[in-house]
């Protein structure tokens, strides 16, 4: 019962940041200058999920939009068109949507991502869902990308826009593009206020949608809502999951409902750290081999596993944690705890039990729902 009263706490841990102290990053103005008295965009209503098992996990916590892009039902349409647009790559091939697959948690099924001209990076598509909590749960400027590199959603969309590996495309030129199509003057007007297209536009309409993409509705979730019950093996699962003793994954991945803190850790996964990761932006020899824990929800659908894709299969993730985690200068002490017993010593049937367990956060009306086609 002990290890169960910690994950209750840990999860008034995170359900103690109230939305009035979050940290939300200050996202770029689009410009107001030509906005004309007619403006009037729909507020947005985002649907939260509901939980009624046990008094702490009642609610997802309300997300803290930024002040200067509100969600409006203009802004996330016209954030979702452009998601789907390869008009935002030089070649006018790739989409944001050609590397994050709504049918895989928008995430894709390579190790490594292939962009215009067929370009190879160098690591694997991250699943787009609950983004938004991010920016209230790290309260650090390192929210997003596996090696923490941008702090607001805003700032993120750039990123695979100008990545020579990814999308290669010149802003200027993209605005000029996107000022010839016949519908996205309107769409931006629409949306803004003003058919002024601008580049900052794009950044808020994009993280506007993207805000909207939220994943609530697995097994383990129809579970807290009594509507599903989990069977003896996933029920040990999720013991596994969260003690200490045992898979003690709860540590960094948290618990319900978001099923990650958010936070920029090394997981043991290489023994020479210098130069990779956080580290790696931002040259402090603390940040080396640190990489964004991210959620477990939709595991089944996003493989390969980790920032390079080195895992194939849970089980293989699984193992990894029960028995190869390396030491180095920066590895978690959530993992070189575990180090003086050889590992986590799980039993086959232990590990069968809590990949069991992950397979429960799976949520296929995600993979589904039209509000993101
Ligand atoms: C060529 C494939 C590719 C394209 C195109 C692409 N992405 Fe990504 N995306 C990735 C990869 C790979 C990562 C992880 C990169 C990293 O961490 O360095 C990523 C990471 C992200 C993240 C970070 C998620 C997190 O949890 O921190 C977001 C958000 C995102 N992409 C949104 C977009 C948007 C919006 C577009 C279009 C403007 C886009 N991506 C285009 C491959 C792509
Ligand atoms: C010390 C914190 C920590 C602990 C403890 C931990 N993880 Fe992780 N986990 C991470 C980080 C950080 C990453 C990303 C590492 C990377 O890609 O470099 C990760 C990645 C993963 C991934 C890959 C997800 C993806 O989208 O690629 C899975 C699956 C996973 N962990 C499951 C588990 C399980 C199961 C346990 C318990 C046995 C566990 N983790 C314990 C921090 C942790």
């Amino acid at each position: 019962m002990k290890q169960f009263f910690y994950v209750l706490s840990f999860a008034l841990l995170l359900g103690g940041c109230s939305p009035d102290e979050a940290v939300v990053p200050t996202p770029p103005v689009a410009d107001s200058t030509k906005k004309d008295s007619s403006f009037t965009p729909t507020p947005y209503n985002l649907i939260y999920p509901t939980i009624k098992r046990n008094g702490y996990f009642r609610v997802w916590p309300r997300l803290v939009m930024p002040a200067n892009n509100p969600l409006t039902v203009e802004g996330v349409a016209l954030g979702k068109k452009l998601f789907f647009d390869s008009l935002l790559s030089a070649t006018n091939t790739i989409a944001c949507a050609s590397c994050h697959l709504q049918t895989q948690a928008f995430a894709d099924n390579k190790r490594f991502s292939v962009g215009v001209e067929g370009r190879v990076g160098s690591r694997n598509s991250m699943p787009l869902f609950n983004l938004g909590w991010a920016e209230m749960f790290n309260q650090t400027p390192h929210r997003f990308f596996w090696d923490g590199r941008k702090a607001s959603m805003e700032d993120q969309v750039l990123g695979p826009i100008g990545d020579p590996v990814e999308m290669n495309q010149d802003l200027a030129e993209l605005v000029t593009e996107l000022k010839a199509k016949a519908d996205y003057p309107q769409m931006f007007k629409k949306a803004f206020g003003s058919d002024s297209i601008t580049i900052k536009g794009v950044m808020m309409a994009i993280a506007q949608f993207e805000r909207t993409l939220i994943s609530g509705n697995s097994k383990f979730d129809k579970y807290l809502r009594f509507e599903a019950e989990l069977t003896e093996q996933e029920l040990n699962g999720y013991a596994i999951y969260s003690t200490e003793g045992k898979g003690d994954c709860f540590h960094c991945h948290a618990v319900s409902p978001l099923f990650t803190d958010f936070s920029m850790r090394n997981n043991g996964l290489d023994s020479v750290v210098e130069g990779k990761g956080l580290g790696a932006i931002t040259g402090n020899p603390l940040h080396m081999g640190l990489f964004k824990t991210p959620s477990l929800r939709n595991l089944s659908f996003t493989a390969p596993y980790m920032h390079d894709g080195r895992f194939n299969t849970l089980e293989e993730v699984v193992e990894f944690y029960n028995s190869q985690t390396k030491d180095s200068q920066t590895t978690d002490a959530a993992i070189r705890k575990h180090f003086k017993n050889g590992g986590l010593n799980l039993t086959s049937k232990e590990k069968a039990d809590l990949v069991a367990f992950l397979r429960t956060l799976n949520d296929e009306d995600f993979l589904t729902n039209p509000n993101f086609k």
